[in-house]
C-alpha cells in the first residue's frame, strides 16, 4: 500500500457551465449542497463568475464566462456544452507531485504556483487529461478562508428548501475515451502518478444485445482514488459511449460518484428535489428474490426508491454495494451523477448491475433517436 505522489483524496471537481448562477442553484436545490463561496465581478474578478458548493467532504465549483474573449471557457461550451473542466487531487506537496508526474511523463498545463490572502496561502499545479480536461493537484492546507484567494462570500444569501442528501465525498470520477485511448489513458495514469490497473473488462465482458464497450479502472496503489476509463466496442448499434463522445465532442469525464452512508435516505431526498434517476428493469427484484440474497437494507427498502444491489462475493470482492445513476443532468447526453454505498470492504463498481444498467440506458438513447 503505497501512494508515492502523496495523494490524500479528491478535492473539488470544476465544471463550466453556460450559466453558474443557475447552475448553483439546481446544485444546492436537487443535490442539497451548500453555496459557500462565489468569484465574480463584485471580488474583482472581471471575466468569470465560479460559484464554490459542497456537501461535506462532497465539492465542487461551477464557472461561467463574462466575456466572449473568456476564451478557455468560451471554446470549451461551444464545443462540449456543459462538462467536466477538471478535477482535483489534494496532496501533500503539489511541486512534488507535479515534477514526479511530469518527468514521468505528464502533460504539463500550469506549473506549481500558489495564491496568498490575509487567510493564508493555496498551492496549485496542473496537468492534462482527456482531450480539454485537467488535474489539479492542489493544497490548500494553510489556508484559512472559504475556498481559496479570489473568492468571498457569497453575494446572495439565500436559503433554499431541500431534503438532506447525506452526500460525503467523491468515491470515483469516470472518462468516457475514443477507440484505442483507453490504454493509451490508463498507461498515462498508471506511469505517471503510480497508479495501477484494478480491473479489466475486455471484449464480451461488458454488453447487451446492442452495444457493447471496454472498461479500465485505475486507482492509486492504496486506492484512495479510483479512475475508471470506458471506451465504445463494436456492437449492433450505438454504445452509450459513442453517443456520449458524438455529444460531447472528443472525451471527457462521464460520471462523478458520490459517497453516503445510507443510500436509501440519499436518493429519497434527491428524488423529493427533483433529480431524476435511470429506472432498474421490471424483473430486476424479482430476480434478487429469486437469488435468495438480500442487502441489510432489505429488498423492499431499496425497491421502492430503484436502486440497485451488487453482491461483491458472487463477482469476486467482499460485502455488496448499493449504487443508483441519475439521468444526464444536462441537455446533452453526456454528464451525469452516481450515487453509491459501499458496504462490507465493497471495492468494486457494480459489475453484476452493468447489464441492468446499460439496457436502461439503451431504452433513453432510442429515445432520443440515438441508438
Ligand atoms: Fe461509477
Amino acid at each position: 500500500m503505497s501512494n508515492s505522489m502523496g495523494i490524500t483524496s479528491y478535492d473539488y471537481v470544476e465544471f463550466y457551465v453556460g450559466s453558474a448562477k443557475m447552475a448553483a442553484y439546481w446544485y444546492a436545490k436537487g443535490l442539497g449542497m451548500d453555496i459557500k463561496a462565489y468569484k465574480g465581478p463584485e471580488t474583482g474578478c472581471r471575466d468569470r463568475t465560479s460559484y464554490y458548493l459542497t456537501k461535506n467532504d462532497f465539492k465542487i465549483v461551477v464557472t461561467s464566462p463574462l466575456q466572449p474573449d473568456t476564451y478557455d471557457i468560451q471554446t470549451f461550451l461551444q464545443k462540449h456544452g456543459d462538462g467536466v473542466k477538471r478535477w482535483a487531487y489534494q496532496v501533500k506537496n503539489v511541486e512534488h507531485a507535479f515534477t514526479s508526474a511530469v518527468q514521468k511523463g505528464a502533460v504539463p498545463v500550469v506549473k506549481p504556483f500558489l495564491l496568498k490572502d490575509d487567510n493564508g496561502v493555496v498551492h496549485m499545479a496542473t496537468i492534462k487529461i482527456y482531450d480539454d480536461t485537467e488535474i489539479v493537484y492542489f493544497n490548500n492546507e494553510q489556508y484559512k478562508g472559504l475556498f481559496q484567494p479570489g473568492f468571498d462570500e457569497p453575494v446572495q444569501k439565500i436559503q433554499l428548501y431541500n431534503e438532506d442528501s447525506k452526500l460525503l465525498y467523491i468515491d470515483h470520477v469516470v472518462g468516457n475515451v475514443r477507440v484505442n485511448e483507453m490504454d493509451q489513458w490508463a498507461n498515462y495514469f498508471n506511469q505517471t502518478m503510480d497508479f495501477e490497473t484494478f480491473v479489466d473488462f475486455g471484449p464480451g465482458d461488458i454488453s447487451t444485445k446492442y452495444s457493447a464497450l471496454l472498461s479500465k479502472v485505475v486507482r492509486s496503489k492504496d486506492s484512495v482514488i479510483k479512475n475508471p476509463i470506458n471506451e465504445p466496442y463494436k456492437g449492433l448499434k450505438k454504445s452509450q459511449i459513442e453517443e456520449y463522445i458524438e455529444h460531447y465532442h472528443g472525451s471527457g469525464v462521464q460520471h462523478v460518484a458520490i459517497a453516503t452512508d445510507d443510500i436509501v435516505s440519499s436518493i429519497q431526498a434527491l428524488r423529493k428535489n427533483g433529480i431524476e434517476f435511470l429506472e432498474a428493469p421490471e424483473t430486476y427484484y424479482e430476480n434478487m428474490r429469486k437469488s435468495g440474497r438480500s442487502p441489510d437494507e432489505t429488498i423492499e427498502a431499496i425497491e421502492r426508491q430503484g436502486i440497485l444491489c451488487d453482491f461483491e462475493d458472487i463477482t469476486g470482492g467482499e460485502g455488496y454495494l448499493l449504487q443508483l445513476f441519475t439521468k444526464p443532468i444536462g441537455d446533452r447526453p453526456t454528464f451525469f451523477f452516481e450515487i453509491i454505498q459501499r458496504v462490507g470492504g465493497a471495492q468494486g463498481f457494480g459489475q453484476g448491475n452493468f447489464q441492468a444498467l446499460f439496457e436502461s440506458i439503451e431504452q433513453d438513447q432510442a429515445k432520443r433517436g440515438n441508438l
